[in-house]
């Protein structure tokens, strides 16, 4: 009797762990105690971050909150002082942003990195361009194939850029924009980073980048935002993550919340403890 009892414990042991790991979504990404200082600046400290398949996830938070710090040590373009990244559940490190990019890490940095003199398609192949033949320093160029893609990847996201050959020199900001997102989401493997993506946008050309979001969030691609702009994380976003003073000091559903309570978090007026629900409350 006693055996049986003891099995019986360890098969519904067994059961509870198993229906544990399927009813938890893995994240796409996970981060832990994540840290950066410069000397005696503590820019971030003990980040604690995730992202779920699909999510598409806004970090807000004042100047200096360590908003940009925490983009730039999960996108390889610095190193943290400690703490892990985890993708897809995979211990990660990132040498430069080339490598996060290799591992499905896509950013779209405020400052676009595009090549004002080249056109569209070169731009969108920068750094990994087609060939036709490749000998090295002597490889020759499909062009064709690149002007093909470049096509397919901007359908994607419903841009209409009128003449592909043209540089990037005579667009507007909002076209630059749409081509470094299409670049973005057309080589995404695992998530896209949008570092204040309409933050030099007019009106319209805001609409036009909302929009193109709103259409990977259809295709299931994850995707982290900064913005000032509350209006556009509650247009936009899933979850909201609260930067203050180099640390993250909450995440909240965006249907739990309201911009009221999340400008309270940012500004320190309100205590991320006192909050109800502590499921949405992440630290
Ligand atoms: N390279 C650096 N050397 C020294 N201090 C730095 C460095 N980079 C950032 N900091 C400091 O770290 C803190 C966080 O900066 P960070 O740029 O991450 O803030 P942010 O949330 O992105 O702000 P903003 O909204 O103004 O862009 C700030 O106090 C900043 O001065
Ligand atoms: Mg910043």
């Amino acid at each position: 009797m006693r055996n049986f009892s003891k099995s019986f414990m360890l098969q519904s042991f067994i059961v509870k762990v198993a229906f544990m790991s399927l009813s938890a979504p893995a994240s796409v990404l996970e981060i832990k105690q994540l840290t950066k200082h410069y000397g005696g600046v503590k820019a971030l400290t003990d980040a604690q971050f995730r992202l779920l398949p699909g999510e598409h996830a806004a970090i807000v938070g004042d100047n200096g909150a360590g908003k940009s710090t925490f983009v730039r040590l999960i996108t390889g373009v610095e190193q943290p002082n400690s703490g892990d990244i985890l993708l897809d559940g995979q211990k990660v490190s990132f040498d430069s942003p080339l490598d996060a990019r290799e591992q499905g890490i896509e950013t779209v940095y405020q400052t676009l990195a595009l090549a004002e003199d080249l056109d569209v398609p070169a731009n969108i192949f920068l750094g990994r361009e087609i060939t036709r033949l490749n000998l090295g320093p002597l490889s020759i160029l499909n062009h064709k194939a690149m002007r093909e893609k470049s096509a397919a990847m901007l359908a994607t996201t419903g841009v209409k850029i009128q003449d592909m050959s043209e540089s990037l020199r005579g667009m507007s900001g909002g076209q630059r924009q749409c081509v470094a997102i299409a670049r973005a989401a057309g080589f995404a493997k695992k998530l896209i980073i949008l570092d204040e993506p309409t933050a030099a946008l007019g009106v319209q050309e805001t609409a036009r980048v909302e929009e193109i979001i709103k259409g990977l969030k259809k295709q299931g691609i994850p995707l982290i935002i900064i913005s000032h702009n509350l209006r556009q994380v509650f247009d936009l976003v899933d979850r909201i993550w609260v930067f203050r003073q180099g640390r993250i000091i909450c995440s909240r559903l965006r249907r739990e919340t309201n911009p009221e309570e999340i400008v309270g978090l940012i500004t320190g007026a309100i205590d991320p403890a006192s909050l109800k629900t502590q499921e949405a409350v992440a630290c």
